[in-house]
């Protein structure tokens, strides 16, 4: 039994207020959630987690897509096994850049507008920093960020906020390290803007000279009166961070090839430095990871980068359920 495409209004468009859109109706970036929906989106995964086979045929009946046109392991993987182990059919184009119509010459828009005739739930993942405002602005049905060029990965966000739950017992009130390509990462992005929510977060920022965090996150910290620190070394942050959110040079986004080259290994979590860290704080990563995060710091006590990425199922398994089966 298929279920009916539960189609959003015919005029998304124009209900959607990409300003503070609804996070039951397209996820787009991490601004949107409100602690509320957070703190939904954790109960579901922690029951999903706990006794999955209860939810074994939550979304019977639906299609979910994924539709990739940049590299992934852990969201692709993450968001295909969720949309499946709830019972939904997948459908699937990693790599659309190369196969499908986007090669063609395709515009986006068009594509959407096709595929979210096809299926109830569209996870896009597009090297344009605006694509999943573009997919809202045409599609028929939910669209999920998993990830837009330079400038958010909400999903990964929430996956982050429910691992610091977990493992710190609190979302506020923690001196948060942010190292790494803040200039054209976006994992960082949508970790600040999401944590910044929460009253009592401080955040240092450590990067290399050409790897700065971007002007508008720092421009709505001010706004937001949210006290956060610049760096160059994580010598100078170790010792006081609850959290450390160590992410990769993005090589691949560099203009000039020999830049990105010569700025990776800048800055390096190294194992004897991660031992300075306060006792309780916890090395994190969205992974991959490359030379900033060495393979010595796994047997650090600190270190719980696999966890968080195992929490993506189940954080991505109750956002699904969420979207699809709940009346917004
Ligand atoms: C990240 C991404 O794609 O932004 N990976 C992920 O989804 N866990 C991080 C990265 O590529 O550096």
């Amino acid at each position: 039994m298929l279920r009916p495409v539960r189609t959003l209004a015919k005029e998304t468009a124009v209900v959607f207020n990409p300003k503070y859109p609804s996070p039951y109706q397209h996820v787009i970036m991490s601004q949107q959630f409100v602690p509320s929906f957070l703190e939904e989106v954790f109960v579901l995964a922690d029951r999903i987690r706990a006794d999955e086979a209860s939810f074994r045929d939550t979304l019977q009946g639906f299609v979910v897509a994924e539709h990739f046109s940049e590299a992934s392991t852990r969201t692709w993987y993450s968001f295909g096994a969720a949309a499946v182990r709830l019972g939904a059919h997948l459908v699937c184009s990693q790599g659309s850049d190369k196969f499908s119509s986007e090669v063609k010459g395709e515009s986006l828009e068009d594509s959407i507008r096709v595929i979210s005739g096809n299926v109830h739930l569209i996870v896009l993942r597009h090297v344009d920093d605006d694509s999943s405002r573009r997919a809202v602005a045409v599609s028929k049905v939910p669209v999920i960020n998993a990830g837009s060029g330079k400038t958010q990965h909400p999903t990964q966000a929430l996956l982050d906020a429910y691992t610091i739950q977990r493992e710190r017992g609190r979302l506020g009130n923690l001196i948060i390290g942010v190292a790494g390509d803040l200039t054209r990462g976006r994992t960082c992005d949508s970790l600040v803007y999401n944590m910044a929510k929460y009253p009592g977060n401080t955040f240092r920022f450590v990067a290399p000279y050409n790897c700065k965090p971007k002007p508008g996150l720092l421009q709505h910290l001010r706004e937001h009166g949210v006290p956060f620190t610049e760096h160059e070394s994580l010598e100078e942050v170790v010792h006081d961070v609850d959290v450390l959110y160590m992410t990769r040079v993005q090589t691949e986004r560099f203009d000039d090839p020999e830049e990105a080259q010569s700025t990776r290994g800048k800055l390096i979590l190294h194992a004897h430095l991660a031992k300075h860290m306060k006792d309780d704080a916890i090395i994190m990563h969205p992974l991959p990871r490359v030379d900033e995060l060495p393979k010595e710091v796994d047997a650090n006590h600190r270190a719980r980068y696999f966890e968080q990425a195992d929490n993506g199922l189940w954080v991505r398994m109750a956002l699904l359920t969420m979207l699809l089966t709940r009346q917004s």
